[in-house]
């Protein structure tokens, strides 16, 4: 792959300059790949209409071409040619919940290449609220293609230096406008088949689409108290840090007590642990792993009574812990299952990649 100059462009994140807007619309309208932040996390978009556009994108994220991408646009209209058919469903979140952290999966039209939606019948579509994200796609005035703007298997980037950690080199121009709210990336919601199925849980939780649409299901990737995976490939290799993550699950004593023995042991042989846990944890956590002749490396995932402080630091501190190069990561997560929770597990599971202890 050639190697790019990345341009980096500082954005106020309420009030971008109109020039900086109009020069990262310019170069996705010239099919370059422009990084932006969004509510959720930093996106990585291309022009979705324009093949070569797209392909570059793959190629920069080194994604996979079997995983489809989602399509953003400004306005509800704006999405009007990309579905052949709007269900009354959508309309009715798209006005409870658009713009922001939702993200419709709806029949496609032809319009729409076969390379964005990896194939399939039905497109992703999003309308974001950060307003550079949304100065960006009204100047630009084309739908844009944009997954998370990470290398494949990495976690999401929060902020603009993860961007450059991963895709400095690979990719135009990143619009810096500091650290993402939200920190997990959509919901994404299915609507193109049958029963609304949310397929990745986020910030719009399921008791919320509930209070537009009732019937609305989810089908969890995370496995409960030792019970058979689902579907082992919605596991797949996803949001991982480099090194190895075992979360322990259950009782906060129990576990708390699994992760201090198994830390303890891991130090013994000489390894680097790294530990992420609320921090109402952390005390616990030190005290019970006892002294020891090397320490671990801890990351304060946030207060597990503010699930927004979580969600919104969970991408930096695997980050963090990847550059303090731990071998190992041992992880506690929040206990509560609904709302943002729910979330947080989904990533937090797929980070651990089947090591769950249930305690
Ligand atoms: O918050 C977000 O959604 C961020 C920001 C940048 O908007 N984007 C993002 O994109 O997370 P990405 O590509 O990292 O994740 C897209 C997810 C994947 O899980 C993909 O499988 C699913 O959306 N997806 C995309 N198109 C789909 C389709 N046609 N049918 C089912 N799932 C789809
Ligand atoms: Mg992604």
């Amino acid at each position: 792959m050639v190697r790019l100059m990345t341009v980096v462009i500082r954005v106020d994140p309420n009030h971008p300059d109109p020039e900086s807007i109009a020069r990262a619309a310019d170069c996705l309208r010239r099919g370059g790949l422009v990084a932006f932040p969004t509510e959720t996390v930093y996106g990585l978009g291309a022009h979705a209409l324009d093949l070569a556009a797209v392909q570059r994108l793959f190629d920069a994220k080194g994604r996979p071409a079997n995983d489809p991408l989602i399509v953003h646009v400004p306005t509800f209209d704006g999405m009007s040619t990309l579905t052949r058919r709007v269900p009354a469903t959508a309309r009715a979140l798209a006005d409870r919940f658009w713009p922001g952290p939702l993200t419709l999966v709806l029949e496609r039209s032809d319009r729409v290449p076969g390379v964005v939606t990896a194939g399939l019948d039905a497109v992703a579509i999003r309308i974001p609220s950060h307003p550079v994200a949304r100065a960006l796609l009204l100047a630009v005035d084309l739908p844009v293609a944009a997954p998370s703007a990470n290398l494949f298997t990495r976690p999401s980037p929060t902020r603009a230096a993860h961007v450059l950690e991963d895709l400095e080199g690979r990719i135009d121009m990143v619009l810096d406008g500091g650290d993402t709210d939200v920190g997990l990336e959509s919901t994404v919601l299915d609507l193109a088949h049958g029963t609304p199925t949310v397929l990745r849980p986020g910030a719009i939780t399921i008791d919320l689409l509930r209070t537009v649409v009732p019937d609305v299901i989810y089908r969890s990737a995370v496995v409960h108290d030792g019970e058979a995976m689902a579907s082992p490939g919605l596991l797949a290799k996803h949001y991982s840090p480099r090194a190895p993550l075992t979360l322990f699950e259950g009782p906060a004593d129990r576990a708390i007590g699994a992760l201090a023995a198994e830390a303890r042991a891991t130090m013994a042989t000489g390894s680097r642990v790294g530990i992420l846990a609320p921090r109402e944890e952390l005390d616990v956590i030190r005290t019970q792993i006892g002294p020891s002749t090397f320490s671990p490396h801890v990351e304060d995932a946030g207060s597990a009574n503010d699930l927004s402080e979580v969600a919104q630091r969970l991408y930096a501190a695997l980050r963090s812990l990847d550059a303090a190069g731990v071998d190992l990561i041992l992880a506690r997560t929040v206990s509560a299952d609904d709302g943002l929770g729910s979330a947080i597990r989904d990533r937090l599971h797929r980070a651990a990649a089947g090591r769950v202890v249930v305690c």
